[in-house]
């Protein structure tokens, strides 16, 4: 018996960053928008709990107890009382620590799979209870679509939203750890005040009007100038794409993967050969918004 599961990536329309907790991580206020762009993950009865990486960036992908997709089979294991006896076979769609939740989107693939594999019958909230223990973004990536989340971006509601949005994303050669993206934040907010982070009402009243002009000028990242100074190059990315006519341009959550909004399908077909063409990244993807959450193909 195999399970097959695909788990969007996600992308931060609104990533406001507010204080560090006495737990280390940040209060949020963003709104996540899931993209087409997936990984893949099949489960299958084996002897033992067991992880085979394949595609782009598989290589940087842990294949130990740090893997989330490997602590996700664990932990659903135990809270339904059985031995995580499965092979995991990842393929990767997501740029790896590219800032689009890709080790969340496998946790996320790995707990709605290993819950049809072993008809577990655990219901959505118990399974968004674990997804939490595993990283902020492991609920998301369950849920899709567009959402508002707070806390540490693990608390969701469904936000709004009309239409859907095309996106080009600008891979970078190398990823950016998220840890060190918040540490940089606190280093530049020693010395400035913490802004209050609230919902963005006027991003929310874009989002439902459906019209991509009105949502590119309010993306909004506060872990962008942090990821800039750890990776001043992404500054020729995100004016290449701007150049291209891209109508919004953004850091992805602790990047480096750009995110660029364009007006319709022909106009990020336009922006997708402008970047490749630009030499300011390793590779372009095309996608659309939103999507769906973890759920089971085959
Ligand atoms: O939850 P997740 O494992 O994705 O978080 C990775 C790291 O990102 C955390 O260890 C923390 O340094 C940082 N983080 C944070 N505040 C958040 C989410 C993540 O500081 N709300």
């Amino acid at each position: 018996m195999s399970v097959t599961v695909r788990a969007p990536a996600k992308v931060n329309l609104h990533l406001g960053v507010g204080r560090r907790r006495s737990d280390g991580f940040h209060d949020l206020s963003t709104v996540f928008q899931a993209v087409s762009l997936y990984d893949e993950i099949t489960v299958e009865d084996a002897d033992e709990l067991d992880v085979v990486v394949e595609g782009d960036g598989a290589d940087e992908v842990p294949t130990d107890t740090s893997n989330l997709a490997i602590r996700a089979a664990i932990a659903l294991a135990r809270q339904v009382g059985r031995e995580p006896a499965v092979r995991i076979t990842i393929r990767k769609g997501i740029p790896v620590a590219g800032g689009m939740a890709g080790g969340s989107a496998d946790a996320a693939a790995t707990l709605v799979a290993c819950t049809a594999l072993w008809e577990s019958g655990i219901d959505t909230d118990a399974l968004h209870a674990i997804a939490t223990t595993l990283g902020s973004d492991v609920p998301f990536c369950l849920l899709g679509g567009t959402a508002i989340g707070t806390g540490r971006g693990d608390q969701l509601t469904r936000a709004l939203a009309r239409g859907t949005y095309q996106w080009v994303f600008a891979i970078a050669d190398g990823g950016l750890s998220t840890p060190a993206v918040y540490a940089e934040l606190d280093r530049i907010r020693e010395e400035t005040p913490v802004p209050e982070s609230a919902t963005p009402h006027e991003l929310m009243t874009a989002l439902r009007s459906g019209e991509a002009r009105r949502l590119g000028p309010l993306l909004h990242n506060d872990l962008q100038r942090p990821a800039l100074r750890l990776r001043p190059a992404l500054r020729r990315t995100l004016e290449a794409g701007r150049d291209a006519h891209a109508i919004g341009a953004i850091v992805c959550g602790s990047g480096p993967t750009c995110a660029f909004l364009a007006q319709d399908e022909p106009e990020a077909v336009a922006l997708v050969a402008a970047l490749a063409g630009s030499g300011t990244c390793r590779s372009v993807r095309r996608a659309h918004g939103p999507v769906a959450g973890a759920r089971v193909v085959a």
